[in-house]
Order: C-alpha cells, then structure tokens, then sequence
C-alpha cells in the first residue's frame, strides 16, 4: 500500500473513538482532530430537530454533517476544497442525501437557511482560546445573526468566560465524563440560559435561581462534578438538586450526607479527612491498610502523579480514593472510597 494509504488506514483507526463507520470515512489528521464525535453532533442535530435547512459552515471533514444531514437539507462550506471533498464522501457514508457544498470563505457568504451551524477553527495553535483568534472570529456572529433566525456557534471547553457573548444560551457538553465543548444557541434553539449536559444518556442540568448553597465541612459523602456542570458554573443548581453543600466558596467538590443518587456526580465515602501534610498522608493510608488508586485535585498544587510517587504506597491494600483541595488557604486530603451512584453512570 502506498505512503497516503497507509497514512488513511492509521487515521480511520484512530477516528474509530469518534465515528462508528470511521474505517469507510476520509480524513486529514488535522481535520479527524477538529471533527466532532459521532454521539455529540447526533446530540447537537437532535437540538435542532425543529430547525428546517441548516447551513453547515466551516464543515470541515464533516464529523457535523453527517448528524445534521439526516432527513433535511444541508448547505456545507469550507475554505479548504480537500476537506469539502472529504465532507462529502463522509456524508454519503452515513446517508446523506440532500448536501449542497460551497468552497468558500464562510464569511463572504449570506446564507439564507432557516439555521446555521457554526464550527470555527481554533486548534492550529493550541493556545488559540480567544474567540477572536477563531477563524471566522466570534465576533462575526453578529453578522450571521442579522439574516438567520436561528445560529448555532460551537466553541472550545476553555473559552474564557468573559468572550461568551450575552443573550444566548451557553451549554457545555460532556461526554464519557470529559468536557468536549461549549455551544452557543441563539434565537428560537436557545431554551435557558446556561446548560451542562453529559452524554450518552443526556442527561441535562439548567440554570434556575434559587437559595444560596451553604459552605460546611464535610459529611459523610464527598461529590464530584461531572466537568460540564463545573464548566458551566451550575453547582448551585447541582447542589440544591441534591441536596449538598459546597466544602469552599471556590472549590467544585460537594459533600453530603447521603450516597447522592444523581448522574452528575461521582459520589465518595469520606473515610477521614486532614490538612494535607505528606508524611501524615502517608502514615493515616499505612495504619488504615489504603492504598490510594485514585487521586483527584481541584485547586491543589501539586499534580496527582507525583503525590503518587511520594506517597511510596505499595499496592495491595483497600483502594482508596484522595481527593486534593483547597480550603480557604489551606490545602486538604480527603481519604474516601468509591460509593456506587445509584443513578446511570456518567
Ligand atoms: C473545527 S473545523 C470544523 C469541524 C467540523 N464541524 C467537523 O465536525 O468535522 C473548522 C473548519 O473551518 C474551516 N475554516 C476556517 N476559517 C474558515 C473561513 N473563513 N471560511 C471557511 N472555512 C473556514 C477550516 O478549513 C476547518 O475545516
């Protein structure tokens, strides 16, 4: 097999994580990079069920096409004329019957679809997180709002919160318990105004006011966020839906006194809990036989793998699980285990 083929075949193997028919699908490594998975833009469609014609901007390979051409029409563009032509065979793969494909500068376009989907580059240099250094940048939104109803932007989990625009909804979309994206929905599409949802099951959290969450120590449970809640600063509502309270102002983990029967958590048995102090650390896991096969941190310095190292715990002992935080100034261990959620998994 040629060089090119060969380098397909490693593509399509590594596009499996993303697509089911990926080993029929064409792909450039970065374009299989910025694609959307299968379960997110099958997700995303479903949101636009209701939408009529879609125009899929900056279509790329057409990881999104493939879910938003199902049953309707889709006009596709892209500045790249390689991928346009690899979006289209992608399409036919999965069936999609009524594509029309542009090449173009999106942002010299005026589409008239009764929605449009946006996916702006933003990966070509990692650091690439401002909405104005997308490509289109965000701010052309505006734009596009001004002849379609409905616009639809997708953008990266670390966009910095001040480039969220104002007046759409704001959801970010976990799926296999990592946060993948954030997604902006204006017009009729927009339901609230921020969401996290967690996939495959979709579950989905809204923001809703209500009391203030009380900050307490902690009691029998500790809780972890899934990363869509924490990204989309919906611990208030996460917290009164089951009933917690929150260990810091500043910190994600919640603590309860029940297991906590909810898909957005992890839940833990707190077994201790101490100031953090690596010898101590060290000594409590010896005396209570624990050997710590997780080790989770929110706002703690140092990275998991290296307390691991120092810690010098030998296997074999009853997995325990630390989760690392900072209380007010002061970093804490808490020494728990693994409650099974009663709910689906995340
Ligand atoms: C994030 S990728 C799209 C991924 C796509 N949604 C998918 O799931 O496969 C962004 C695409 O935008 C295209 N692009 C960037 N700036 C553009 C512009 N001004 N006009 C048209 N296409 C552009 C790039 O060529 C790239 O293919």
């Amino acid at each position: 097999m040629c060089r090119a083929g060969l380098a397909l075949v490693d593509l399509q193997r590594r596009a499996a994580d993303k697509f089911a028919r990926a080993g029929e699908m064409f792909f450039d490594r970065e374009g299989l990079e910025m694609a959307t998975r299968e379960e997110v833009a099958r997700y995303r469609a479903w949101r636009l069920r209701e939408a009529g014609d879609v125009a899929d901007l900056c279509c790329g390979i057409g990881g999104d096409l493939v879910a938003l051409g199902q049953g309707r029409t889709v006009w596709a563009a892209d500045a790249d004329r390689r991928r346009l032509a690899m979006a289209r065979h992608n399409g036919e793969v999965y069936g999609v019957e009524r594509a029309h494909f542009v090449a173009a500068d999106v942002q010299t376009l005026a589409p008239k679809a009764d929605a449009v989907f946006i996916d702006p580059a933003r990966r070509s240099d990692r650091r690439r997180r401002r909405g104005e250094e997308y490509s289109p940048p965000l701010s052309w939104i505006a734009d596009v709002r001004r002849r379609v109803p409905q616009v639809v932007v997708k953008v990266g989990p670390a966009i910095p919160e001040q480039d969220l625009p104002g007046a759409c909804e704001v959801e970010f979309v976990s799926s296999s318990g990592q946060c993948r994206e954030g997604v902006l929905y204006f017009g009729a599409c927009a339901t609230t105004s921020r969401r996290a949802t967690l996939l495959p099951n979709r579950h989905t959290l809204e923001s809703a006011a209500g009391p203030e969450v009380s900050v307490a120590p902690p009691g029998a449970y500790i809780y972890d966020p899934d990363p869509a809640v924490v990204r989309s600063h919906l611990l208030d509502e996460l917290a009164r839906q089951i009933d917690a309270w929150k260990l810091d102002p500043h910190i994600a983990y919640l603590s309860g006194d029940a297991p906590g029967n909810s898909p957005f958590i992890r839940s833990y048995r707190l077994i201790c809990w101490q100031p953090f102090q690596l010898k101590k650390l060290r000594q409590t896991l010896r005396d209570q036989g624990l050997y710590p096969r997780e080790i989770k941190k929110r706002g703690f310095p140092i990275e998991p793998p290296e307390l691991q190292r120092q810690l010098r715990i030998p296997k074999g002992g009853h997995p325990a699980t630390l989760l690392l935080a900072r209380l007010g100034e002061k970093p804490a261990v808490f020494i728990c285990e693994s409650a099974a959620n009663s709910a689906d998994s995340m």
